[in-house]
């Protein structure tokens, strides 16, 4: 089995304070509409940042060379095809893969490369690659039928896209519910000036377990469709084996090394299908520095949930030797959480497991949305939004489908914008599910933060997010839960 190294150390070169220069990053918060709530703990984050080595983990096929079109070209190469995963010792299942890793081999570009990637598909179906939160050009966003046709079996197809912004993302097939199977992987897009300080960084990619053929609630094959799990209401999510960080089990937890007074950054991303986590260290609190890829004023928090799609980078100051505990536990409650060990050098090679905080009794200081403000000026609403949508989120009642404003998409209406426009859009829960909803090609703006997927909590939960529309094409906007994605609740916004 293959088991790809994900992460890699930094070196700091230069002390902390140096780099950045403090005016600037004082008038983005204050452009934000921040109140600071401490100066000086922000300007503890500004400085070395992590300037890389050139170290890139992203594959054997990778090499660089000049390009005119954008930065050096980044040449990278992605088999889709059937392999087998061995999540802890012995428990292997056969599935669908890219270059017969799980997760899928790190993508790991400088910001303003170009980023050029073979898809080669020996899947048994036609299969597309979407570059989760990066506004590529629309042709280059992988979602079948809509930017392009899918790639038949033995085919092949070149994705090429300039790397930019900088930022933590991931990539994956689009293609009905393969995202399912493990055609997944890391894309991490490094700052040319980044706003944080690290010595090192570790990619943590959650996912859920699936073993068997993913199939739709309308398939009839989950099993148990009269609300399981206490009236969850939620009839779409598939019989999880497992919870997974890195793509082990907390069987074979994975051992993040640290060193004492580092400054270690974790790209957490949830890939997974239909599980949002909540994310917890011991002994630690966690520094939010990111949300999908976006740098927001560093803000300090016991725990960060994620829905499927989102991103989060965080900060942990290794002050406190030991081996500890990094636990990804499913919102929902099952399966049981994956675990990863922090562990210090010097200490016990044997990682503390169990002893991460069960949800239910967590009585830390969780992340949340309004704790979020961009350090960057972008989406500002200048003016009044140009064009209006309510979009009410509905489903998992009486039929198996999932709705935005009673459609069913492919049989839905293209929600229409021109370039230029300021556009906002209301999104209204009325089901008894969050809803993680993803917009294509676009960083929208929702309270203090630019993001590209955000929560709509269950309950009569109501979010509001403004983009520009700046990036013509039709794009895809959807739940990022696979399955409600693929019983409808989606849609098209499309530029006329
Ligand atoms: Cu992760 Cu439509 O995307
Ligand atoms: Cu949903």
């Amino acid at each position: 089995m293959n088991r790809p190294l994900i992460g890699m150390d930094r070196t700091c070169n230069t002390r902390p304070g140096t780099q950045y220069d403090r005016r600037e990053i004082v008038r983005a918060g204050l452009a934000a509409g921040a109140a600071f709530p401490s100066i000086g703990a922000l300007l503890s984050f500004v400085g070395c940042a992590g300037k890389d080595t050139g170290t890139s983990v992203s594959g054997p096929q990778d090499e660089t060379s000049a390009s005119p079109l954008a930065g050096p070209k980044h040449n990278v190469s992605l088999v889709a095809e059937v392999g087998e995963v061995e999540v802890a010792p012995g428990h292997v299942y056969r599935t669908w893969l890219y270059n017969g890793q799980f997760p899928g081999p790190e993508i790991r570009v400088r910001e303003g490369e170009l980023l050029s990637v073979v898809l080669e598909n020996r899947l048994p179906e036609g299969t597309t690659v979407h570059w989760h939160g990066v506004p590529v050009a629309n042709p280059m966003d992988g979602v079948p039928f809509v930017t392009q046709d899918p790639v038949p079996p033995g085919n092949s197809f070149v994705y090429e896209f300039p790397a930019t912004p900088a930022g933590t993302y991931f990539y994956h097939s689009h293609m009905g519910l393969q995202l399912d199977r493990g055609v997944l992987g890391p894309l991490v897009i490094e700052e040319t000036t980044p706003h944080v300080s690290y010595d090192r960084e570790y990619t943590v990619l959650l996912d859920d377990l699936l073993e068997g053929d993913p199939t739709t609630a309308s398939d009839g094959v989950h099993g148990d469709m009269h609300g399981r799990r206490g009236g969850m209401g939620d009839p779409s999510r598939p019989e999880y084996s497992a919870l997974l960080i890195n793509g082990r089990t907390r069987a074979d937890a994975p051992t993040f090394e640290v060193r004492r007074s580092e400054r270690v950054r974790l790209r957490l991303i949830n890939a997974a299908s239909a599980t949002a986590f909540r994310v917890t260290l011991t002994g630690h609190e966690l520094t939010v520095t990111h949300t999908d890829g976006r740098p927001v004023v560093p803000v300090t928090v016991d725990a960060v949930t994620l829905g499927m799609g989102e991103r989060y980078d965080v900060i942990v100051e290794a002050d406190n030797p030991g081996s500890w505990v990094l636990t990804a536990a499913s919102l929902d409650g099952t399966p049981e959480p994956a675990e990863a060990a922090l562990r210090y050098a010097g200490t016990s090679p044997s990682p503390a497991r169990g002893l991460g905080h069960p949800p239910t009794q967590w009585q830390g200081r969780t992340l949340r949305l309004s704790d979020l403000i961009s350090i960057e000026s972008g989406e500002a609403v200048a003016a009044g939004p140009d064009r209006y949508f309510n979009l009410v989120l509905s489903g998992g009642m009486m039929t198996s489908a999932w709705t935005i404003n009673g459609q069913v998409y492919p049989d839905a209406d293209p929600l229409v914008v021109s370039e230029g426009e300021r556009v906002r859009v209301t999104m209204q829960n009325m089901s008894v599910i969050d809803h993680p909803m993803h917009l294509h090609g676009h960083f929208f703006r929702v309270g203090n933060a630019l993001k590209d997927t955000v929560v709509v909590p269950t309950h009569m939960g109501r979010v509001v997010f403004d983009f520009t529309a700046d990036n013509p094409g039709d794009w895809f906007f959807h739940c990022h839960n696979l399955y409600h994605m693929e019983m409808g609740m989606a849609r098209v916004f499309r530029y006329v």
